[in-house]
């Protein structure tokens, strides 16, 4: 019997001034689309924007249902979004903002594990690493070199 030890790394950016301007950028549209959200059920609004290699920017909000499964995260209408408009375009930053509208949400949150899922099919396919930021509605950005920092034991083709 052994044990295996799984470490991953993050870097935290304590405002969004510590960050490029590109990515200040980024995270500005993922808010603003966030305003978009149509989340009548949770009331919580999640904003995602992506820069492609091609210059484009992608952007993505949740998309509930009555039939609550039926709904969309906001990083998955975004990436397929970028899929299937970009087939052949690299993605290479994602910003993502959650803000709930009855309390602040102050700290990062991250991508569920279904959109880690969806992400890591497509760092998979385009054979280089997507950079990961995220926030909640104000505070601290995490940034992930690659979505493998969030998502270790990836599930991915080979094991087909
Ligand atoms: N949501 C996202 O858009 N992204 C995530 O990674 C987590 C959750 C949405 C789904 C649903 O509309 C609402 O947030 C509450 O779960």
């Amino acid at each position: 019997m052994k044990n295996i030890t799984v470490t991953t790394q993050l870097t935290v950016f304590e405002t969004a001034t510590e960050l490029p301007s590109e990515i200040q950028n980024l995270l500005e549209q993922a808010i603003t689309i966030r305003k978009k959200a149509s989340a009548p059920y949770s009331n919580f609004r999640v904003g995602a924007a992506l820069l492609l290699d091609n210059g484009k920017i992608v952007l993505g909000s949740n998309q509930e249902n009555a039939a609550y499964p039926s709904g969309l995260c906001a990083e998955r209408v975004a990436i397929f979004q970028a899929g299937a408009i970009y087939p052949e375009a690299k993605i290479l930053k994602m910003a993502i903002t959650a803000a709930s509208d009855t309390n602040q949400t102050k700290s990062p949150i991250p991508p569920c594990g279904a959109c880690r899922q969806a992400i890591a099919e497509y760092e998979f396919k385009q054979e280089d690493p997507i950079e990961i930021y995220f926030m909640g509605e104000v505070g601290a950005i995490y940034k992930s070199d690659s979505l493998k920092n969030l998502l270790p034991f990836t599930f991915d083709k080979n094991f087909l």
